[in-house]
């Protein structure tokens, strides 16, 4: 049986797993940071990075001990070198080429957005290749063919705005916590969608697959405080029917971006599966729209479990594919903090 130990700590989690060959979950943990951004409303890159350094060993540790294998037991290490935040990469990095110079295992890079899709295979326990692949999180929105999972080609991803910043930065104007998505989402129920009649940008272009959520977000903040208004502090002073109704409004036109462009992409590469993953794909409302999509255009749809949409380590079980394909790393990998296009 071949184990990996897999870290990540592309963000703002510090997590850990270790999986097999079969793509067993030995153990795995994921120590949140939330509550050190929280009061910021985002994620601060600094805090982030200290704190993965404070995190990183005890997480190993524990990760190892849930697992019930020792260092010496493992077969290689795997670290997400990508992208993410540079400072908070580095951490992980160094933890990971430290074990494999010492313990001398093999070292395996892991791209963290083609981690998140095969968490659908993980997931499901199925094949998912090949399929089109959709990130949706707090810092990315991109759209991928996924021929295998050891051959990704980019479609599309956004030109401003991540959806789960969108959400966040709306929740904002709004006079609700972070993170937003929750939040929209939480208050959206009792708002009526059809309110404020918000542009879906870039959806009449359907041979284009990127996303634009800067100008929706910039709709909003017009609906609200007007052209050119301040809207910072006043947000207290909106009624909260209308908090509801923009919450939906808004939501519906995020998700109708999301929902076409995935179906365009589907179109394209003439796949029959759409693996989702990142935080925004808890959503119920997202979840429900892809659901009637799929049947509509008769895909097959696979959404993870929440906390394997969320940032964590078991989805790191990609490496796997790049053990078995002898794809390891020299001691000199680095981390590259942006989209590898
Ligand atoms: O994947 P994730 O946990 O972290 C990274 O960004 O890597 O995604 C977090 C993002 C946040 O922007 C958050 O507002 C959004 O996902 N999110 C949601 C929901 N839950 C989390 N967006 C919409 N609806 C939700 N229920
Ligand atoms: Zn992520």
């Amino acid at each position: 049986m071949v184990r990996i130990l897999t870290l990540e700590t592309t963000c703002d989690e510090t997590a850990a797993a270790v999986v097999t060959d079969q793509l067993e979950v030995l153990g795995a943990v994921v120590a949140s940071q939330d509550e050190l951004h929280h009061h910021f409303g985002g994620v601060v890159p600094e805090i982030a990075s200290r704190a993965h350094v404070e995190r990183i060993l005890p997480v190993i540790h524990e990760t190892l001990q849930r697992a019930g294998v020792e260092l010496k037991d493992l077969d290689a290490v795997a670290i997400a070198n990508r992208p993410g935040l540079s400072g908070s990469l580095l951490v992980g990095l160094m933890a990971a080429k430290t074990l494999a110079l010492v313990h001398d295992l093999p070292l395996i890079a892991i791209d963290h957005l083609q981690a998140h899709i095969y968490a659908c295979r993980i997931a499901s326990g199925r094949n998912v290749f090949p399929c089109v692949g959709l990130i949706v999180s707090g810092g990315h929105s991109n759209l991928y063919r996924c021929r295998t999972a050891l051959d990704f080609t980019p479609l599309g991803s956004t030109i401003d705005d991540a959806a789960g910043e969108a959400f966040d930065k709306v929740a904002s104007m709004l006079g609700l916590p972070y993170p937003g998505g929750p939040a929209i989402e939480r208050v959206a129920k009792q708002g009526n969608p059809q309110r404020f009649s918000l542009p879906r940008p870039l959806i009449g272009e359907s041979q284009r697959l990127d996303f634009s959520f800067s100008g929706l977000k910039t709709a909003v903040r017009y609906e609200l405080f007007g052209p050119g208004r301040p809207e910072m502090g006043a947000a207290a002073e909106i009624e909260p029917q209308l908090v509801a109704d923009m919450a939906a409004s808004f939501q519906a036109a995020v998700i109708d971006c999301l929902v076409a462009k995935s179906v365009a992409a589907l179109h394209r590469t003439g796949a029959s599966r759409l693996c989702v993953g990142g935080g925004v794909a808890a959503n119920s409302c997202f979840r429900e729209a892809m659901e009637r999509a799929s049947q509509e255009n008769s895909f097959e749809l696979f959404i993870p479990p929440l906390k394997l949409c969320t940032d964590n380590a078991v989805m790191g079980a990609i490496a796997i594919e790049r053990y078995r394909a002898g794809l390891f790393e020299s001691l000199d990998l680095d981390i590259s903090a942006g989209l590898v296009r």
